[in-house]
Parts: structure tokens; sequence; C-alpha cells
């Protein structure tokens, strides 16, 4: 997620941008850039990097003059980091400024419409669209010329806009990524998010979608894109800093956690195109996809376990045989790959030193690799031979959630595109499959919105030593993340078992009051399954099932259980997965642990 700052007052602008853009840093960025208007001159000091590089060329905004400025932290979607791609963009004759939080899903066929007009453009950005679109239609009335710019955009976006020849306003404009602006004396603030204002003051306004601002000195008025005006009432933050950066939420897990449902939608919104599921990422033509004979997958951590998912998935509906390697095992196993083997890479981070020497180890011998990366312009991204990106925003918690859900959500993806060119999957699947992609993320919410039932779980079950995950076939793989997660932040031992396998050895652990997560959200397995709960139950298992609210038996043949809503067989594990994950955040909690930042681990190992 990008962060915007605002300040339009008597004071210097620039030192406050600054210090804003500071506060926003725990959003993660690659770039960063402040823009003010110098007596009807839009200045721009912009650096790839960190913001120190910045705050070291401006002597920390202090040889940037400007009463009125806007500044920009910038998280790469469309084009690589680079001071070139960061923000503020100006337009081509320097009179607009913008900075932007979001995505111009129909940037292409707008810049191609100002391109054939004669205007030229010196970014790869979907935002540099916009500041040249409000060049092009500005004929004097700028809050006329941002509406009808607006009207014209579709995505996710907040913008701020400056005007060189009015240095008494900043509009903007949000729909889809947040926009709060601060009240103060004489002067007014504005932000992506409450951090960046909150020593200036604790009044805020928070623009909804499809809602505009005209922000001066000493007024606020926002009105929605036909100009009615929109009351709204001032709402005080009582938040300290620490809190107002996790928007409330306790940790951030929690919050990237019940922010799944966006990271899920803007991965597979942008890839959705009239009903079509379109990876213009893969630059494989079909004769290539369908010479393939053999899928690897290499990935690490939870990164590996979406991998597993893969396999189960890619073999039932690509009839591809289908590797998946801990990254650090595959490099080292002489394994078998040719130019016939596409190779699957999957990381969060894109900086994971094992999944990077593995993908490595199969270019070498000759493998097209596609990366599935969060992070715009990381090692693995700008190594493989193409990377579709996971739009799931930076994730600061080291437990992964919502890279994981956007992860399995471009495997579905890549399972739908491949079987239609292999002719693998008929037209009334695709359909369905497309359907089904469209509603997860609501499903999604609808499972976050029972967050206190596995809370309630949870506080009768964080005491226990050990938990086991069973499951079969796209449980099982499921019950590997299940495991892990609970494992990483709370630090209960967990193993995640196959359920058919459990009584040829493992079970014998299994004694009065283990706890025991059966994952039974797969229906065609349902009664084997059951007699794997039977058979643990016996033995004294307390257990918890996972199912689907297509079998609603699984309440009377196991201690708890909890039942997700239908979805086709490929989309159960992005469903299963919530629950364990707040169950897993639940039960961290109740013991107290250190859940953001859990002892040994780092976000991302880059060392091998
Ligand atoms: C581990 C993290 O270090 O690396 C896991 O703790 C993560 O959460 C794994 O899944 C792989 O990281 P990445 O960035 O390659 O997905």
């Amino acid at each position: 997620m990008c962060g915007i700052v605002g300040y339009i007052g008597y004071e210097q602008a620039a030192p406050f941008l600054l210090k804003g853009l500071e506060k926003l840093q725990y959003r993660g960025y690659d770039s960063a850039g402040v823009c003010t208007n110098d007596d009807g001159k839009l200045v721009v000091q912009k650096e790839k990097g960190k913001l120190d590089e910045l705050k070291n060329v401006t002597d920390d905004g202090k040889n940037i003059k400007g009463t009125v400025g806007i500044g920009h932290t910038r998280w790469a979607t469309h084009g690589k980091p680079s001071e070139i791609n960061a923000h503020p963009h100006l337009s081509e004759s320097g009179s607009f400024a913008v900075v932007h939080n979001g995505i111009i899903e129909n940037y292409m066929p707008l810049k191609q419409f100002l391109t054939e007009k004669g205007m030229s453009f010196r970014s790869m950005t979907d935002t540099e669209v916009v500041v040249q679109l409000l060049e092009y239609y500005y004929e004097g009335d700028l809050l006329g010329t941002v509406l009808k710019v607006a009207a014209m955009l579709e995505g996710s976006y907040a913008l701020a806009i400056m005007y060189k020849g009015n240095a008494d306003e900043i509009i903007a404009v949000r729909k889809g990524s947040p926009l709060v602006i601060g009240i103060g004396k004489e002067e007014n603030y504005l932000a992506s998010d409450i951090p960046a204002i909150l020593e200036k003051t604790r009044n805020i306004y928070r623009l909804e979608n499809g809602e505009v601002a005209v922000i001066r000195r000493d007024s606020v008025q926002i009105m929605d894109y036909d100009r009615n005006p929109v009351q709204k009432s001032i709402e005080r933050i009582n938040w300290d800093i620490h809190a107002a950066q996790k928007d409330g939420y306790e940790h951030f897990m929690l919050k990237e956690i019940f922010e799944q449902p966006k990271a899920v939608r803007d991965t597979v919104e942008t890839r959705i195109k009239n009903g079509r599921v379109v990876l213009e990422e893969v630059t494989l033509t079909p004769e290539q996809i369908r010479q393939f004979q053999k899928i690897n997958i290499v990935a690490c951590g939870s990164a590996y376990h979406v991998g597993v998912v893969a396999k189960y998935i890619f073999e039932r509906i690509l009839r591809k045989p289908v590797e998946v390697d801990v990254a650090s095992e595959f490099k080292y196993r002489d394994p078998i790959i040719d130019s016939k083997t596409l190779t699957v890479v999957i990381s969060q981070s894109g900086e994971t030193a094992d999944t990077k020497e593995a993908m490595l180890e199969a270019k070498r011998h000759g493998s097209h690799t596609i990366a599935i990366v969060n992070v715009v312009g990381s090692a693995i991204a700008c190594e493989a031979d193409d990377v579709i990106y996971t739009l799931a925003g930076p994730e600061i918690a080291v437990a992964t959630t919502k890279a994981y859900s956007a992860q399995l959500a471009v495997i579905y993806m890549m399972a739908v595109c491949f079987g239609d060119i292999l002719g693998t999957i008929s037209e009334t699947d695709y359909q369905t499959y497309v359907t089904e992609l469209l509603a997860l993320p609501d499903k999604i919410q609808s499972i976050l919105a029972q967050s206190e039932s596995l809370k309630n779980i949870a506080s009768k079950m964080f005491a226990c030593k050990d938990a086991f995950f069973i499951g079969r076939n796209i449980d099982y793989a499921l019950s590997l993340e299940g495991s892990l997660k609970l494992k990483e932040i709370s630090y209960i031992h967990s193993e995640a078992y196959a359920a058919g396998e459990l009584k040829h050895g493992t079970i014998s652990l299994i004694e009065e009051g283990t706890l025991v997560i059966a994952l039974v959200t797969y229906g065609n397995l349902f009664d084997k399954i059951a007699s794997n709960i039977k058979e643990v139950q016996t033995r004294g298992a307390y257990v918890l099932g996972i199912g689907s609210e297509e079998h609603p038996e699984l309440r009377n043949i196991t201690q708890s259980s909890f039942l997700i809503p239908k979805t086709c067989n490929m989309m159960l594990p992005s469903l299963a997965v919530i629950p364990m994950q707040l169950l897993a955040y639940y039960m961290a909690k109740f013991k107290g642990c250190d859940i953001d930042t859990p002892r040994n681990l780092a976000k991302s190992v880059t060392v091998e």
C-alpha cells in the first residue's frame, strides 16, 4: 500500500510532509517524494529507496519552499521501484501534481488515448495517466476537471491533486483506497492513514468511496462526483500512534487477516476481463504451455504449503505430473528437469535465498520459471522468466496470512487459464471457477464476521501442549498451513498429518485430551475422514472439525466444529485457512505471545 500525506497552511509544508511519510513507513515502500507549490511553481523532489535519502537531499524538507504540498511513499504495483516511477507525478507542462494509492485498472486505454493526442509519458506507472488527463481536460475549472477525470477512472484509488495556479487548494479523491483529512487551526492535513497526522490533530474526516474534498487552510468542502455536498461529522481519534498504525487492530497479523478479502479481490479482479482469466504477465505461448510434460513447484514455509495445495489442483485440472519441493532440498537432490518442465516459484518477499537458489537451479536446467511474488522488483521477481504479482500489499506480520491467500488465488487463475489452453476444463467448469473466484472475497468476509466464535474455541484450547492437524487430499495440504500458523505464533508443538496415515504410527501419540483439528472440507472423502476422526476420538482426542456447510453432519461427530461456506473443491483452502489463522492468532493471544514478531523467526530469510 502506498502512503499519501498533504498539508495546506501558513507553515513550510515539506518538513511536515516528510514527518508524515515517516509515520507511514510501516506500510512498506520502495521510494518516496514530495511536491510543494513554491510561488506558483510545482517543485518535486523524489528518491528511490528509503525516506532518509529524501530527508538528506532536502535537509529534512527545510530547503523546499511552499506552504501547500503533497507527499508519497510508493509500494510498487505497476513499474519497478525507481526515481522516475516514484510519486508525485507532474503533468507534461508541470501544471499538475498527483500522488496516488491504489490501482487504475483502465490506465492502458487511457494512456493510449492520450498518446494518440500527442501527450508523452515519462514513467511506467498507472498514476501518470491521471495527471496527464487533468492537463488534457483543464480549461480553468480545477474542481470540474478533477470530477471529470475521476469519473473516467476504473479501479481503486486515493488521489491528492495540486494545480500550480492555485496555491490555496488541495483536492482529494477517494474510491477504494483510504484517505483521511485532519482538521487543524488555519491549516489542514491529508493522509492515507491516521498515524501521519496524529501529532498535529486528533480531529479527522474520513472520506468514503466516491467522495471528493476541496481542502483549504480554513475550510474543507466534501462532495460526491456530482458536486452534491456531503455532510460529515468530525471523528475524534483517541488511539496512540502504534494503535493507529494497526488501524485499531491489536496486531498487524490480525489486521492482515482481515485485509484478506481486499488482497484476494485486488489480486483477482485486475486479471478477470469479460469473464476470462487473463494472465498478461505469462509470456509463454499456448503451444509452449502444451509442450510442458511436468510442473515443478519450489518454495519455503507457508509459500511451500501453497505449492502443496497447487499440486492437488494442477494434477486434477491440468492432468500434468506435479512435484513440489521445499526449496532448500530441491537444489541438492539432483532434480530431473529440462526445458519441458515448467517451474513455479512462490515467495511473498521475493528475497528468500533458498527459493531464489532453487529457481536459479531450475533455470540452469533450461526450465521456464514463473514466480508468484508480492514485492515488486524483488530478487526473485527480477530473475524469473515471468512474474505474477500478488496484490496483497505489504505484509508486516512475520506469519503470513493475506499473501498466502493471494498466492492461492493466483494458483487458481493459473489452473483455469492453463486448463483452458490444454483443453482439460469444460466451458461450464471455466465459468464456475470464474464465478467462484469473484465470490471468494465476500465468502472470506463472511468467515471473518464469525471471528468471535473462533476466539471462543481458542479460549478452550490455548493451554494444550500438542496439536494435530489432520486431513485428506486437499485438506491434508491445507493442514500443513494450519499447523505452521499455530507453531509459528503460539509456540505450541503441532503436526500436520495425512489422516489416512495416522494409524500407521503417529496415532500412538494420541491420548486423553489430545487436541486434533480435522480438516473435513473436501466432501468426496467425508466418510473416510469421519472414520479417522472416530479413530482418534476412541483414544481420547478432543476434535475440532473444520468442514463445509455441505456436510453439516460434521457437527454431530466432533466435540466442536466450524463450517465454511460452499465453494468449488479447488477453492476450499482459501476459506478453510481463515478459521485456522484466527484459531492460531487467538490461541497465541491467550498465551500472551509476541504475535507479530515471534521468537527465532524472520519475515524473510535471505541466507541459505
Ligand atoms: C519464512 C517466514 O522465513 O519464510 C514464512 O517466516 C514464509 O512466513 C517463508 O512463508 C517463505 O518466505 P517467502 O517470502 O519466500 O514467502
